[in-house]
């Protein structure tokens, strides 16, 4: 076995070396993350395979073999914490789950709100609710006028605070009421936002569109029909969006023809970049400086502790210069997505964070100022949607909505007050009081002895977890009990609006130690002997192939 595959490397390196094109594709090989996420079509395959089961009671609170003591403890402690949260929130869990069954988006977050062989169970005895009836500050407040301090952001939306929305809508809406949703002509905001956005990213042309997805879509599209070629490049692990060619792997119904997914600051992805000449363009999304070539951190993958995080804002930086050189050389279109970090890490966004220009930008989220938006900005030679010399060659893109009066006024008030003078003073030392933050955090979790730490890039935090366990995913009910609100990937992923004083956020960290404290005392974070991520992965693969084979065998 060993020995034919030492021969078929060698087979394929020799041709390598001979022919260009089998050199291009073992480059291409190279290029790619070893991981699932980096073979998505490989990915598409296995997850086709993964056989749904369900723990029952006992398999629940015992997955990692704990002894009958613990098994105790977190029994007990879960349903104490079940208990709590019914009695505290009634009305919002009673709303939820009379909704359920006709929102498609809530049983799609709800299922994948922890790993799935312990869902059923879960669902079955804690429910949590999703309506909630009001904001104030840096709260979000629930049909049972329980608070929560909001760490959801929103989608990333929440740059600034809820009640600066609140207020960018409802100027944006008097301004725009007279002239009404009249579409096709536009609002005069249209004009006065296209000449702030070619300021802010130093880029010719402004398209604007409904969704940052549309928007990523549309900057694509442009980069194939300018470049003329077919093949787009996006990092293992990063999201942008949910069309079909930037989600290859799971979660999309039909293989992306001409995606290429290759490895994050990585010298195998400059080689090809360097060689191949199909790359239309080149999409980073800067989020991804906190943990390169990882997906969103969310809790339904979260098997064991292996997960780590960092962002190095030098390191990645210089990837994004190297970037930049190569598809300046080669003619790829650099795009830099920011609709999720556009605004949050400096008024000019990703590219004067990092110092690096890209020839488009798309932002969305928060720029709407609270509505729906996508936007792409970009250089004029490559926006152009028609060719002067080949007048039925054009690029497609209208939208029915696109540059709705409402959301150009709300978008109108957004960035006036990006001007303004507590606007400007949020950003002052913002890397300084975050990442000040997130130490205090550590130090109160390392002083109270529990096995949990955040990472932080900016006022993007995530968690991770120092010692290996199934459990790790428990820890959002904990956090929920403490009035903490998470984003629906759960525990992993923490959003701060800039807005938050230090002693919000003292309280916010207050909290958070308890919680992951209750949680210990509960039990789930129990070691024994031999517990090691490796041997949790490999129990939880053992586990899997013996319900494959089962569901195999019953058909
Ligand atoms: C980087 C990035 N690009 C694109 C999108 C898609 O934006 P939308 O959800 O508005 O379609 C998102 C959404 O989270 C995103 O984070």
């Amino acid at each position: 076995m060993i020995e034919t595959f030492a021969l078929t490397a060698v087979a394929v390196a020799g041709l390598a070396a001979v022919f260009p094109l089998a050199r291009q594709r073992l480059q291409l090989s190279m290029a790619k993350h070893p991981s699932l996420s980096g073979h998505s079509r490989m990915a598409q395959r296995v997850a086709r395979q993964v056989p749904g089961y369900a723990y029952d009671e006992a398999r629940f609170f015992n997955s990692d073999g704990a002894p009958a003591e613990w098994q105790a403890r977190r029994r007990a402690g879960f349903l104490r914490l079940a208990g709590q949260l019914a009695a505290r929130h009634p009305l919002s869990i009673e709303m939820t789950q009379r909704a359920r069954p006709g929102i498609s988006d809530l049983q799609f977050t709800g299922a994948y709100r922890v790993p799935y062989p312990y869902g059923p169970y879960l669902r079955q005895h804690l429910a949590v609710g999703a309506f909630v009836q009001r904001t104030d500050g840096v709260t979000v407040t629930d049909l049972d006028g329980q608070t929560f301090y909001d760490l959801t952001g929103s989608y990333g939306v929440n740059v600034f605070g809820h009640d600066f929305y609140k207020s960018c809508i409802a100027e944006g809406s008097a301004r725009a009421a007279e002239l009404g949703p009249i579409l096709g002509s536009y609002h005069p905001a249209v004009a006065w936002n296209v000449e702030q956005l070619q300021g802010i990213s130093g880029l010719d042309e402004i398209s604007f569109h409904m969704s940052g997805t549309e928007a990523v879509m549309q900057a694509v599209r442009l980069a194939r029909y300018h470049t003329k070629r077919k093949y787009l490049v996006r990092f293992t692990g990063a999201y942008h969006g949910w069309w079909e060619d930037v989600q290859p792997g799971p979660g999309n119904p039909l293989p992306p023809g001409h995606t290429y997914t290759l490895k994050e600051m990585d010298a195998d992805t400059l080689r090809v970049l360097n060689q191949r000449r199909d790359i239309a363009c080149v999409l980073v999304n800067p989020l991804q400086a906190l943990h390169p070539n990882k997906a969103a951190p969310g809790d339904n993958s979260l098997l064991d502790s292996s997960r780590r995080a960092a962002a190095d804002r030098e390191a990645y930086s210089a990837w994004l210069q190297q970037l930049r050189a190569v598809c300046t050389a080669r003619g790829i279109v650099l795009i830099f997505d920011e609709v999720f970090m556009g605004f949050r890490l400096a008024p000019g966004g990703a590219q004067e964070y990092f110092g690096v220009r890209a020839d488009m930008v798309t932002y969305g989220k928060t720029l709407g100022g609270g509505l729906p938006v996508g936007v792409v900005c970009g250089k004029r030679e490559l926006m152009k949607r028609y060719r002067e010399d080949r007048p039925a060659d054009i690029c497609f893109a209208r939208g029915t909505f696109n540059a709705h009066p409402y959301v150009m006024c709300a978008m109108q008030v957004f960035l006036e007050r990006m001007h303004s003078e507590p606007v400007r003073a949020l950003y002052a030392n913002l890397d300084g009081i975050w990442n000040r933050r997130a130490e205090q955090l550590n130090l109160k979790l390392r002083e109270a002895g529990v096995p949990v730490q955040v990472a932080n890039l900016s006022t993007v935090w995530t968690v991770f977890y120092t010692e290996p366990s199934r459990y790790n995913w428990m820890l959002q009910f904990y956090l929920r009990a403490q009035g903490l609100a998470l984003s629906w990937v759960g525990t992993g992923r923490m959003v701060f609006s800039l807005n938050y004083t230090q002693a919000e956020f003292d309280a916010v960290a207050q909290r958070f130690v308890a919680a992951a404290q209750a949680m210990q005392a509960d039990g789930w974070w129990w070691q024994g002997a031999g517990q090691t991520n490796k041997a949790i992965r490999r129990n939880v693969l053992r586990e899997m192939l013996g319900h494959r084979f089962q569901i195999g065998s019953q058909r």
